[in-house]
């Protein structure tokens, strides 16, 4: 077995793509979730034990369609790029590429639903890749030609709108650049906020006036590579931690920065003004980041904060949500940006293993777990409502599972309302989804 964590167990790849159809179901699919669940993460073809990177694993990507309460298909492609052709003797991918991507424009990290389309996405300059229905790679992706740089694989839905908020951020650049995605799937906005560094900007969040830059103690650091390793970036306190508040309507110059305990967060859950005009910003935080771990985010567990960032000035207010250790925070995304009461994560414990399912009342100061015992390792959390004019949390939360008994996977699917009871259902998959990094619900209405 190697000895690289990211190559081992439920985090190594699986080598073939496959497509099953008819899907043995224990429960009933709620016959309202018409569309497919997607996830994404790495699947390296060609890693090398000694200095692979969780991070830059080749990207694949896995989708469940549902409808009429049948499971009609599970399919995993590879999201193509140039190592994934090569390795496979397959015809190399069209569209734009970018000098200062990092990595062989391996497009890994998240896969979204925008304007009739599907698209793989990545941070630090490879291009998305848009997908067709069912998986299969089409063509990387500027949007039209109105892409100025890179992109994220965290946008921001925007819900009053549809438009996407990001923060893109390259290797190559001092600044991070906020992009305003149309409905309409073309860049409509860009504004350079200027920085200090070189630091890596994986996530971002919004509230109805301010789009929220995070600039963490992760910056690019060459001497990594160096040391042999592949991803080039690494922790600097010395940096500096801030959070930037700008404007939407604004530009660079109108940004407050609020100071913040160093520390790194990849994921925010949500934001939003409160009624003093406060920014509140939940998170998950990390004490430290690519200190002394090159190979994967193996720092320990993270926590779940609640940040208070005021307009007028001054440092960030930290407060402890929850010091159990988990990651990827979602919630109801019909509330992006605005107050909101629930959300859920996944439980991590040491080594980034995987664990049960964590769901906060943030109002009532709460929280249940929903376990399925040791051998089955949760992963992300998507919150589905029940129908578009449903209350928040009346609806599904529908999850990938590793069964470390079976080696294969199951999507389970909750009721958020209920959600220390039995799953409403749980599919069965004929392989293992190996752990990876996100994914999102894309109802065929969208
Ligand atoms: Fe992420």
């Amino acid at each position: 077995m190697s000895q690289n964590p990211y190559l081992s167990g439920n985090f190594a790849p699986v080598e073939k793509e496959i497509t099953a159809t008819d899907l043995s179901v224990t429960g009933s699919i709620p016959r309202e979730l018409s569309g497919r669940l997607l996830r994404i993460g790495p699947n390296p073809v060609a890693a090398d034990p000694d200095n692979h990177h969780w991070f830059l694993g080749n990207g694949m990507v896995h989708g469940l369609r549902l409808r009429d309460g049948r499971a009609e298909w599970y399919r995993n492609r590879f999201v193509r790029d140039d190592e994934v052709t090569e390795h496979m003797g397959w015809p190399p991918v069209a569209g734009p590429k970018r000098e200062d991507q990092l990595g062989a424009g391996v497009a890994n990290t998240n896969v979204i639903g925008h304007a009739g389309k599907t698209y793989a996405i990545v941070e630090a300059g490879s291009m998305p890749v848009e997908l067709d229905y069912e998986l299969e790679t089409v063509a990387r992706s500027d949007f039209e030609g109105t892409l100025p740089g890179g992109f994220t694989a965290h946008p921001k839905r925007d819900p009053d709108t549809g438009e996407i908020h990001a923060a893109v951020y390259s290797p190559a650049w001092e600044h991070i650049q906020y992009v305003v995605l149309g409905v309409d799937g073309r860049i409509r906005k860009h504004v350079d906020v200027p920085v200090s560094g070189r630091p890596m900007v994986h996530d971002c969040s919004i509230t109805k006036n301010y789009f929220i830059l995070l600039d963490l103690p992760v910056v690019l650091d060459g001497a990594v590579l160096e040391e042999g390793f592949r991803l080039p970036y690494r922790w600097h306190p010395e940096y500096g931690a801030r959070v930037g508040l700008l404007p939407r309507d604004g530009d660079a110059s109108d940004v407050i920065w609020s100071e913040v305990d160093p520390c790194y967060v990849f994921h925010p859950m949500n934001s939003y003004e409160d009624s003093d005009g406060r920014v509140v910003l939940d998170v998950i935080r990390h004490p430290k980041m690519f200190a002394s771990d090159h190979r994967g985010p193996g720092e320990g567990p993270p926590t779940f904060d609640r940040w208070i960032v005021d307009p007028k000035g001054g440092p960030v207010k930290e407060e402890r949500i929850d010091d159990r250790g988990q990651e990827f925070p979602r919630h109801d995304e019909r509330l992006v940006g605005k107050p909101y009461r629930y959300g859920y994560t996944t439980g991590l414990a040491e080594g980034f293993a995987f664990g049960g399912l964590f769901k906060y009342d943030l109002r009532e100061g709460t929280a249940d777990v929903h376990s399925e015992g040791s051998s089955r390792s949760f992963m992300e959390p998507v919150f589905v409502p029940r129908s578009d004019d449903a209350a928040e949390d009346d609806g599904y939360v529908m999850v990938y599972v590793h069964d470390a008994s079976t080696n294969k996977a199951d999507v389970v699917i909750l009721h958020a309302q209920d959600f220390t009871a039995g799953p409403v259902a749980t599919i069965h998959l004929p392989q293992r989804v190996p752990f990876g990094f996100h994914g999102n619900w894309v109802p065929d209405a969208s």
